[in-house]
């Protein structure tokens, strides 16, 4: 079949740019991919002129020769539409299709990305490159499928020109529909920002104090969002109108500001996610006293995986990094690219593109290498990439296998963007999202992460898809443990599904600040932790962030010691079913109160009074009995990740080993590692950052 993730086959590719070789090196260059093994090409993301070089001029010679050559060739191609990179005769004739500066001062043409999604004149530009690419180009035999755009959001995910002024207003007025109503969500009252019309309302500007009213920022990025998925979903619409049956449409990511999960269900087949596990790692040292440095990746592809369980990698890092001083990166060491691969296909990635095949000899990204270096000639890189081929070619079975996790953590737009403005929701929430992925790495919990949105039209959607309410149930019943760790947003539609799962027999946790806010981000009045009261069964009598002379805060669960970082709520128990579990040892509050267990129906819900250190998250994995699921039959060194995907009742292991010296690990009973083939079985080595697939029937 001629298509990617159908769950029949895990396929390779790469990002090929036809418009930045001669022509007469195309040949080769296909066929040198087709001996490695690579199957598809991602073109034309970057090439609006080659389609239309000036104002209503369209030729299609330059990529009916590419296409034509690709089919001869057996190459599969995912063609782009190329609206990252507005044309300089496009920008230079209608400024307005331009971002701003927060000052509103337009920027230039000249690097990429520089448009804003609302300018009508833009849409209309991109109605017609798209329309026109695809009505060309989507029936030739060698096209599968298409990316929208390139990265939305990538380097910049704020908009401030005149044309997103104008359809902020446009939102607001759809959302609230009197300047009143407005006042009142934002609470403009405060500091005499009051509005009487309409036209008095901008995107944030520069302001005395640069503290713009947060209940007007939550809304702007929410707009923002918005903004991307009416943009994604012109572009899907035009699309859909000419693809063939059984081709694509998919879009790259993952960056700011976006609901990624909304914009999937309404525009997209699947989404992809550009995977540069080392990405910056050696400027300024950033990475190197941190324990995760490339298994980072490992949690952005879980996100990937809520947004869209059948997902590819679009561009996966196969070189150096280098493009400005803050993004440098080595050539990645023999194995790494076969580990990073195999980190993708781990987490439920069935198309696995490099980026890019060959580096380019101009431009920004000069530095940013490929497979090849500029010569071409064959190296180390692709030959590594041929023996991944072949050991893809024993994990065929696995195409399509779920990823299996019994551990979830509960997350939703709306506190991801407040967390961004609210510094101490910001430091609460990075602290306790960090450590629990850290904790659940080094304990080998397989997690998925799941998306609880707070209202189904909260962002602004138009025919939005989102599952309803039973069906979220269903989903989270499958999970022993939840953890949400900070809604401090908390809408009634969120308590209610997780009253249900509780009640049902689950555990969820939720961590310190829960409930204090409503859905515009204002605080509520009712004692907290508001709506999550009664689930708790916990009343937060007093908060306070951990003074920093007061140093580290230390918890005792039952003669277990632990931190409480950051934040401190101190608590009681309330009701019959209520218990105090654990109390602070440490300041003024030592004695009170740190986390409260309330049995609720079949389950229980815990409220913990701070946010989440990586020692904290552990032992609440160890405590609710998740720790280490495997352990009987598989167990490990911290240094290897576990990744577990299923199938068929069959569980497929992955041991990721991301360190360079050799780790021993056990299994019990005998299974068939599925690279090399053979039976194993008691102690096993793994080499430097290698990796093994063992099969359990
Ligand atoms: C991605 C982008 C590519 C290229 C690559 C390396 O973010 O989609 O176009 O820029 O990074 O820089």
């Amino acid at each position: 079949m001629r298509t990617l993730l159908d769950g029949t086959n895990i396929t390779i590719g790469t990002c090929y740019y036809p418009e930045h070789w001669d022509k007469s090196i195309w040949e080769k260059d296909l066929s040198r991919m087709k001996q490695a093994g690579i199957q598809a090409v991602r073109i034309a993301e970057f090439a609006w002129s080659k389609i239309e070089p000036r104002e209503g001029e369209f030729t299609y010679e330059f990529f009916d020769e590419f296409l034509d050559l690709a089919l001869e060739k057996g190459i599969w191609v995912i063609f782009s539409t190329p609206t990252a990179t507005p044309p300089a005769w496009l920008t230079d004739e209608y400024p307005e299709v331009l971002n701003a500066t927060v000052d509103g001062e337009k920027i230039h043409h000249g690097s990429r990305r520089h448009y804003n999604y609302n300018s009508k004149i833009y849409r209309e530009f991109v109605s017609r490159i798209v329309e026109k690419s695809a009505s060309h180009y989507a029936g030739h035999p060698a096209v599968i499928g298409w990316q929208i755009d390139n990265e939305f959001n990538c380097e910049n995910s704020m908009f401030y020109s005149e044309s997103d002024t104008v359809a902020f207003r446009e939102f607001l007025k759809e959302k609230y529909g009197t300047v009143e109503k407005l006042n009142q969500a934002w609470g403009t009252v405060f500091w005499n920002q009051t509005y009487t019309a309409w036209r008095e309302v901008y995107v944030p500007r520069r302001t005395n104090t640069m503290a713009v009213n947060p209940h007007l920022m939550l809304d702007y990025i929410r707009f923002i969002s918005h903004s991307v998925r009416s943009f994604a979903k012109m572009q899907a619409d035009i699309l859909r109108k000419y693809t063939k049956p059984g081709d694509f449409i998919t879009t790259n990511g993952m960056f700011g500001h976006i609901d990624n999960h909304a914009m999937t269900s309404e525009s997209l087949d699947f989404y992809t996610y550009d995977s540069y596990p080392n990405f910056g790692y050696s400027v300024d040292g950033f990475w190197l006293d941190e324990p995760m440095k490339d298994r980072w990746s490992s949690r952005s592809l879980a996100e990937v995986r809520s947004i869209s369980p059948q997902f590819g990698i679009m561009e996966q890092q196969s070189g150096a990094n280098g493009w400005n001083v803050s993004m440098e990166a080595p050539t990645p060491r023999p194995g790494q690219i076969t580990l990073w691969t195999m980190q993708s296909i781990a987490h439920g990635a069935d198309y696995i593109s490099y980026f890019r095949w060959r580096t380019c000899t101009f431009g920004t990204e000069m530095y940013w290498h490929g497979i090849l270096d500029y010569s071409g000639r064959e190296n180390r890189r692709l030959r590594e990439i041929c023996e991944i081929q072949k050991k893809i070619e024993n994990l065929q079975e696995l195409a399509g296998a779920k990823y299996d996790a019994r551990v979830a953590i509960v997350r939703d737009y709306d506190n991801l963007w407040d967390a961004e403005l609210d510094h101490w929701h910001g430091r609460i929430d990075r602290k306790s999202q960090d450590s629990l992925f850290i904790a659940m790495q080094q304990l080998h919990v397989p997690f998925d992460y799941i998306n609880l949105p707070a209202k189904e039209s909260e962002s602004g959607a138009e025919g939005q898809k989102i599952s309803d309410d039973h069906e979220i149930v269903k989903k989270l019943s499958h999970y022993d443990v939840l953890f949400y760790p900070h809604p401090e947003i908390l809408t009634k539609r969120q308590i209610t599904i997780l009253e249900q799962y509780v009640a049902a027999g689950g555990k969820l946790v939720f961590g310190c600040r829960t409930g204090q806010k409503d859905i515009r981000g204002i605080c509520v009045t009712e004692y907290l932790p508001g709506l999550a009261a009664e689930l708790t069964g916990t009343d937060v009598c007093e908060y306070s962030l951990v003074a920093p002379d007061d140093g580290e805060i230390y918890v005792d669960w039952d003669g277990t010691t632990f931190t409480a970082p950051v934040f401190n709520d101190l608590l009681a128990a309330v009701g019959g079913n209520a218990e105090v579990l654990a109390t602070y040892k440490s300041s003024y509050y030592a004695g009170t109160p740190a986390l409260v267990r309330n049995r609720y129906g079949k389950g229980e819900a815990y409220y913990f009074g701070a946010a989440f250190a990586a020692d904290t998250a552990k032992v609440f994995l160890q405590k609710l009995s998740v720790a280490e699921p495997w352990q009987e039959v598989i167990s490990m060194p911290e240094g290897c990740e576990l990744a577990v995907r299923r199938k068929d009742g069959i569980t497929y292991f992955f041991v990721l080993n991301y360190l360079a010296d050799h780790a021993e690990i056990k299994i019990e009973p005998s299974m068939v590692e599925l690279i090399s083939g053979q039976q194993a079985q008691g102690t096993q080595q793994i080499e430097g950052y290698g990796v093994r697939v063992y099969k359990m029937s």
